[in-house]
């Protein structure tokens, strides 16, 4: 080839930032430039004169495109790919894989490979930014505009649940949503609105634990001039969210004879204002949550038998987090995504130990601690790309890494015997059993290998 040409060609191989990759007839490496190494996180070295199953053990001839190439001989082209390089990083390509002609009877293979890692994650930004903006236009201070593709999970209770939700959306009736705290109540009855006929009316969520029943009343149901002293002509929330829906939050915390005058609306259709004289009639779709369980709430007299069952309608309940651990690394992938972009970080994962950490964990403030868990540690992160232990407070840490040690650390400076130390040790991890089977006692006894009875017996034995 002629000099001048070759020299030419070099100095874009080497200066150019599109990463190039040829292979010989037998698969070896004969070009591999510096773009190339930057973006699998790999240096020239290791990769020249070697072939590809030797630098890329988890591929196959079927799986790598120049092996595939070499050995059809047809060209692939634009094909993105997305994969953890080296270094942990998730890379995105365009690549294209072209044979080239080597002597008149061999062929090679040549991968040309476009790094559009920042244009994707640009786009998510932009995309998330524009979710966030259709949040603040809808008015409300935080959760508006959720959908169902906003809520993350692959557990098979949840996707059930998530398919109940759609399917209510179809309809108008009400829905009685159960979950413990944080589960995400209120992002399923925003989907449940968008998703519905009503998505253009207005979603309205009012919190029933906020406020006293006497305001909260007026607030529900509007007020008429003069029906108490300073009282004005307003419309109430089941007016305001006429044609749309409204999210009763917290419905357990209402008091009765406000439940009772709640339930006439319900089944009347019409509303009257404090104070007013006449009926309106009403088009609104309830959607009304309890982070007790439903029957328990009526059992104990908080919850009227007769609302309960005009509002449950259709019954949903969120699994607790610590029912559906499978979803916990797709979430904490979501939140890193999430405070990726608001606190403008480039973290990439947990690390292994939080990750086992994450997992023998309870979650008793559900998804929404998960969520601040993240946030906090992502705002002690600096320019790092890993989450690990030492990114949680102190009190977080405690709890995370060092709960099951310190629940069975025993104070051996007082006058305890060794029987009575024992036995302590003996107490506390039958409670830590019961309570991680929540107290089924087959299920306890099996995980701590002892018999039914035997565990019966000190069941009893520790008045537990
Ligand atoms: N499946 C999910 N996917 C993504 N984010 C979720 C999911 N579930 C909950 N979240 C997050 O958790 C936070 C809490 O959710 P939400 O406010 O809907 O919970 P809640 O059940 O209404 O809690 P509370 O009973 O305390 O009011 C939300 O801000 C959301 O970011
Ligand atoms: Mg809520």
């Amino acid at each position: 080839m002629n000099l001048i040409y070759k020299n030419i060609l070099d100095s874009i191989i080497t200066n150019i930032d599109i990463g190039i990759h040829a292979v010989d007839e037998n698969g070896k490496t004969i070009i591999y430039n510096q773009s190339m190494a930057d973006l699998e996180g790999l240096s020239i070295d290791e990769v020249h004169g070697k072939s590809i199953l030797e630098i890329f053990p988890s591929l196959t001839t079927e799986t790598s495109t120049l092996l595939t190439v070499l050995k059809s001989k047809k060209p692939i082209y634009n094909q993105r790919q997305t994969y953890l390089n080296n270094h942990g990083k998730q890379i995105t390509t365009i690549n294209s894989t072209i044979p080239i002609r080597l002597t008149t009877a061999k062929y090679g293979a040549l991968e040309i490979a476009k790094d559009i890692t920042r244009e994707k994650e640009l786009t998510e930004r932009v995309e998330y930014l524009q979710h966030e903006l259709a949040s603040i236009d809808l008015g409300d201070e935080k959760l508006k505009g959720y959908t169902f593709k906003n809520l993350i999970g692959e557990d098979d209770n949840f996707v059930n649940t998530i398919g109940f939700a759609k399917k209510a959306a179809q309809s108008s009736s009400t829905v009685l949503l159960y979950g413990e705290t944080g589960t995400g109540k209120e992002l399923l009855a925003q989907s449940i609105h968008n998703e519905s006929s009503r998505k253009s009316k207005s979603f309205i969520a009012q919190n029933c634990a906020a406020l006293p029943d006497t305001l909260l009343e007026g607030i529900l149901f509007g007020t008429a001039k003069g029906s108490f002293t300073g009282a004005i002509n307003r419309p109430g929330l089941f007016e305001q969210a006429d044609g749309g829906t409204l999210l009763l939050d917290e419905i357990n915390s209402m008091g009765l004879q406000l439940q009772a005058k709640l339930l006439r609306v319900l089944q009347e259709g019409c509303v009257r204002r404090i104070g007013g004289l006449s009926d309106i009639p009403i088009d609104v779709r309830i959607i009304a949550t309890t982070n007790e369980e439903p029957l328990e709430t009526v059992k104990k007299g908080i919850l009227r038998k007769d609302l309960y069952y005009r509002l449950n309608v259709i019954s949903i309940s969120i699994p607790p987090l610590r029912e559906r651990k499978n979803d916990i690394a797709l979430l904490v992938e979501h939140f890193i995504k999430k405070y990726n972009v608001r606190l403008n970080k480039d973290v990439w994962y947990v690390s292994n130990d939080v990750k086992q950490a994450f997992l023998s964990y309870d979650w008793p403030g559900n998804v929404r601690e998960l969520e601040n868990l993240i946030e906090s540690a992502m705002n002690m992160i600096n320019k790092e790309h890993i989450i690990k232990p030492a990114h949680f407070s102190q009190d977080v840490y405690k709890v995370l890494f060092s709960e099951k040690t310190n629940r069975y650390s025993l104070n051996i400076n007082n006058n305890k015997s060794l029987d009575e130390i024992v036995e302590d040790v003996e107490k506390a991890l039958i409670e830590e059993a019961m309570r991680d089977t929540n107290g089924n006692i087959a299920q306890a006894s099996r995980k701590l290998g002892i018999k039914r009875q035997t565990l019966q017996h000190k069941l009893k034995k520790y008045s537990l």
